[in-house]
């Protein structure tokens, strides 16, 4: 008799959690925390892009991210208004707690058959080193709160993820997105990841996008949160409108290189190798180098590489590699061969001491293709065939790169000392 009362009290206590909302909100797990990994088959679903509910987030960087940044998300239908709100503190998704808001700019996604909306909230006068809490609103309704952690300014120590090629293999991606995450929370020093194109199969195809952005979701830690991203353009996506509506035109339209300094003594030059390598992305090359000769750090993030470890090498060999030599780069990351490789020390077309490292090929989520490591580069470097990400840590003394794997494995690691500058 007791059993039966107790059975009829916990059937009770069911009923009114679930009629006030709250033992469903437990079972579906709040918009967020890529919390559909709790799908009882165990299969990801991500935020359901539905109404005017905030889904698919991103959060961009461009030149100035101690002071910039651009947070975007998808709704499934186009908002009257849409807001980011904001706050250095956090207010636990109590929207009208925020003290800053930015609008957003809405727009429709170019596709056939895939007709939902992009909305993007540029958030400018931020302050360096600081975590922003924020809130993504879409006519009344709220993503639940997030945060992120702005650029340093000064002479910072800090860590960066690299990686590229996540367009074809969904279970991959989601393992890296996954792993990203793990990296994320066992590292808070961890500011962004830098992205070396072939994000999707068809950068033209919104479908594509479409799981790509729901899977990115993944990539956002428990606690809420977002690693930026700094995106390039890979040849899935080397033309159409799409990059540009997702990642809100990074660098210039219809070139999408550009610049960014992270803190005084770091600088990541991302180019286009989709487009023309001399001309003005060359002249754009020399100047940026040119104008940053001192910073005791420079890297360069493309896709196509002048030194593969599978394919033939792309037009950055005969116009970047002559620029990054003459500035003395310490690290130029490429993508595309979907392999892990680093490259000895380049100059002049040989190996040499104090020339360029080439590391990276693309393991963000696509089968692993088998190296040519008998390439006269590889003397002195390494290639494998596995799923990988590039962890950076950047300090006065050092810029060691180690690429981790799929299971969190650091598989190589290679360490540059400052240059003399
Ligand atoms: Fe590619």
């Amino acid at each position: 008799m007791k059993r039966l009362n107790n059975h009829r009290v916990a059937l009770l206590v069911t009923a009114v959690l679930v009629g006030t909302g709250v033992l469903v909100g437990a079972l579906t797990a709040p918009p967020g925390l890529g919390a559909a990994d709790r799908n009882p088959d165990g299969s990801y679903v991500g935020t359901k892009v539905e109404g005017t509910t905030p889904a698919q987030w991103r959060l961009t960087w461009e030149e100035d991210p101690a002071h910039a940044a651009t947070i975007s998300w998808t709704t499934a239908v186009e908002p009257k208004k849409s807001t980011l709100v904001y706050d250095t503190e956090a207010r636990r998704g109590d929207v009208t707690g925020y003290r800053l808001h930015a609008d957003a700019t809405i727009g429709q996604y170019t596709d056939d058959e895939v007709h939902t909306w992009y909305n993007h909230a540029e958030l400018t006068g931020l302050k360096p080193d600081t975590t922003y809490w924020f809130v993504m609103v879409s006519d009344g309704a709220a993503s639940r709160e997030f945060h992120f952690v702005t650029g340093p300014e000064g002479d910072a120590d800090f860590k960066l993820l690299y990686g590229g090629d996540s367009r074809s293999d969904r279970d991959a991606r989601r393992t890296m997105n996954r792993r990203m995450r793990a990296l994320l929370e066992e590292d808070p020093e961890i500011l962004a990841l830098a992205h070396g194109g072939d994000y999707v199969a068809n950068g033209e195809e919104m479908e594509d996008w479409d799981e790509w952005l729901t899977d990115h979701e993944l990539t956002v830690t428990e606690d809420g949160r977002m690693l930026p991203l700094i995106p390039a353009r890979g040849n899935h996506e080397a033309s159409g409108p799409l990059f540009d509506q997702i990642f809100n035109t990074p660098g210039k339209k219809g070139g999408n290189f550009y610049r960014t300094r992270i803190g005084e003594q770091f600088l990541l030059v991302t180019l286009n190798s989709n487009i023309s390598a001399g001309g003005d992305q060359a002249d754009f090359l020399e100047t940026v180098l040119s104008d940053n000769e001192k910073v005791r750090w420079q890297c360069a993030n493309y896709h196509r590489p002048a030194y593969p470890a599978v394919k033939s090498p792309g037009s950055a060999l005969e116009h970047w590699v002559p620029l990054f030599e003459k500035y003395n780069l310490d690290v130029a990351f490429e993508s595309d061969g979907h392999t892990l490789k680093r490259t000895c020390r380049i100059r002049n077309g040989k190996r040499a001491d104090d020339g360029v490292v080439y590391i990276g090929e693309g393991g963000l989520g696509v089968k692993q293709r088998t190296p040519k490591d008998d390439r006269w580069y590889f003397n002195g470097g390494m290639t494998a065939s596995t799923l990988h990400v590039q962890k950076l840590t950047i300090t006065k003394d050092s810029l060691t790169v180690e690429s981790v794997t799929d299971t969190g494995k650091v598989y190589d690691s290679y360490e540059a000392r400052p240059r003399k500058r």
